[in-house]
């Protein structure tokens, strides 16, 4: 699939539910209103879905939420999707807060996962516990470690915030160093309305490159994952760091995915509100062909790019919806 900027659609995510057991301070709002269930498809749907854009061009699926591993049975759909891999499917991952992973590392293994990405923004127990309102640590750490048992590649992903962990990624890089991990910062973005100003958390990332700069060597590598993310080799750790940012640095140029939700629902930006609604389609029982159909029309609509401004004035978010529901 070629979108009108040339660019070719490889890679869906896919937010499987818009739920989650942490609260992070900078994504969610305390007091989250989730969707009824009757709005969500159902795990054979959203297979139905997958199978679609493998169909058509789809070579890397990425798992996400909220956090996707508190949805009931979800290992039915990694084993499902897993069982297309080697075939048209190169590659299927997820994106966890790491809560459940002692419980689920195993199965993700063997259903064909083998590189996650864990949500974790800092070291600090007290911290920890205050940034995810409901999180602890050591439930996330264990998650962490039974995942890395499993043979999983870890990458942790940290969210940038400013007076909040700027003072840990030393810490953090040594950590994941030692452990064998990668570690990825990533800058703020103005999506939902959280209980908090985000220009107080905004963080640009060119800085904490500068300064990580003083006591490591990151050399320059043409690593890509075909994410957003910018990489560096460690020389000191033999691992990689990875900057997003979104922010400071308009990375849509390369852009080769599109997100669909928990309701069917496909965004063809992050930062934009354009979306095509697949569960009316699905629930009228059309063919395949149409599915496919309007699956095109939709990639024929996607922006040229995402224009994330963090608003000075109305602090409003510039996308109403929050993470969780396209899952980053
Ligand atoms: N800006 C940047 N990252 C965010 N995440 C959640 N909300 C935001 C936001 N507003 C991160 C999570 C996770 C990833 C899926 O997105 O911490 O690492
Ligand atoms: Fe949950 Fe991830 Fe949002 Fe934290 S950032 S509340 S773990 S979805």
């Amino acid at each position: 699939m070629i979108d009108p900027f040339g660019r070719s659609i490889t890679y869906l995510r896919v937010s499987v539910t818009d739920r989650c057991d942490l609260r992070c301070a900078y994504c969610m709002a305390e007091d989250m209103t989730f969707l009824p269930k009757a709005e969500i498809l159902s795990l054979e749907e959203l297979d139905r879905l997958c199978a679609a854009f493998i169909r058509l061009g789809t070579t890397k699926i990425r798992i996400t939420g909220g956090e996707p591993l508190v949805r009931r049975d979800v290992m039915t759909l990694f084993a499902s999707l897993g069982a297309r891999l080697g075939g048209a499917l190169d590659e299927l991952t997820v994106t966890t807060n790491g809560t459940q992973l002692a419980r689920h590392a195993e199965a993700l293994a063997a259903a064909g996962v083998k590189r996650i990405n864990v949500s974790m923004d800092t070291l600090d127990p007290a911290k920890f516990a205050a940034i995810t309102r409901w999180g602890k640590l050591d439930k996330t750490l264990d998650g962490i470690f039974a995942a890395k048992a499993a043979g999983l590649a870890i990458k942790i992903n940290a969210v940038a915030l400013k007076g909040f962990n700027e003072d840990e990624y030393d810490r953090m890089l040594a950590w994941c160093g030692e452990h064998g991990f990668d570690l990825c910062l990533i800058e703020t973005m103005p999506m939902g309305e959280i209980d908090a100003d985000r220009t107080d958390q905004y963080l640009p990332l060119s800085l904490v490159r500068a300064r990580l700069r003083k006591a490591w060597t990151l050399e320059d590598t043409d690593y890509a994952t075909g994410g957003p993310a910018r990489y560096y080799n460690v020389a000191e750790t033999g691992r990689r760091i990875g900057f997003i940012t979104p922010m400071t640095h308009n990375f849509c140029e390369s852009c080769n995915r599109v997100r669909l939700t928990c309701t069917g629902t496909l965004y063809m930006c992050l930062g934009q509100d354009d979306a095509a609604d697949f569960r009316p389609l699905l629930r009228a029982g059309v063919s395949d062909d149409a599915i496919d159909a309007a699956i095109h029309a939709a990639i024929a609509r996607k922006p040229k790019g995402h224009d994330f401004i963090i608003d000075r004035r109305h602090g409003a978010p510039a996308v109403a919806r929050h993470m969780s529901v396209t899952g980053g």
